[in-house]
């Protein structure tokens, strides 16, 4: 199975849904670690529940970024991971960290990048007038939402909607594009060479949409 480490600052609805289908044994994954930046992230409990280790780490104790993540990243590769799932983890990656896994690290991003990167995306997406807006998985590079997408779902804006119901709609979607590219993932197929990611060997020409 893949050895997965999940992060998380938040609700952690997206590890949950990692966490339900490895338990029901529809991922062939183990999920090794949930480390998250926040002591009272609901993700740590979520983790616990399911008897995982969750560990949090505070940045303000580090002088910087590179001290913080140089400390994160030796507990994450203490549960020696195959993959580092970027799961509602709300801080930046340094790039030496990111460098260092190249291939290793993904992160799901609420918009259809590269469109809409960055933070409060449903109201970004609503701001721009789009029709469409969704969820993107794509492998983590030292530019914030910046590397290159494996996978995106897209999700209809409808008229009426305010960030909240939107957001909500993609939330929705989220889960299952997660848990399909994990499988995807865990089945070997997907490689990334040069920045770019192949897919059964073969260069793949635009996001997978799942
Ligand atoms: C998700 O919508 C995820 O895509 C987003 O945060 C939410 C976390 O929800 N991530 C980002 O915005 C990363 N820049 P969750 O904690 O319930 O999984």
């Amino acid at each position: 199975p893949l050895r997965i480490a999940v992060l998380a600052s938040g609700r952690g609805s997206n590890l949950q849904a990692i966490l339900d289908a490895v338990g029901r044994g529809s991922l062939a994954a183990e999920v090794v670690g949930v480390f998250s930046d926040r002591t009272r992230a609901t993700a740590l409990e979520r983790a616990r529940n399911a008897g995982i280790t969750a560990t949090a780490v505070k940045p303000s104790g580090f002088g910087n970024r590179e001290q913080f993540d140089e400390h994160l990243f030796s507990l994450i590769d203490a549960v020696h991971p195959d993959l580092i799932v970027c799961a509602g983890y709300m801080r930046l990656l340094s790039g030496i960290q990111v460098m260092a896994r190249p291939g290793r690290i993904i992160n799901i991003h609420p918009s259809l990048l590269p469109a809409f990167k960055g933070l409060h995306t449903h109201q970004q997406a609503l701001d721009a007038g789009a029709s469409e807006h969704g969820a993107s998985v794509h492998f983590v590079s030292p530019e914030l939402d910046g590397g290159p997408v494996l996978s995106q779902v897209r999700v209809p804006v409808i008229p009426g909607d305010d960030a909240e119901r939107l957001g909500r709609r993609v939330l929705e979607r989220e889960h299952p594009l997660l848990l399909a590219t994990l499988a995807l993932l865990a089945s070997r197929r997907v490689g990334v060479v040069d920045h770019r990611i192949q897919l059964d060997g073969e260069p793949l020409a635009a996001p997978l949409l799942l």
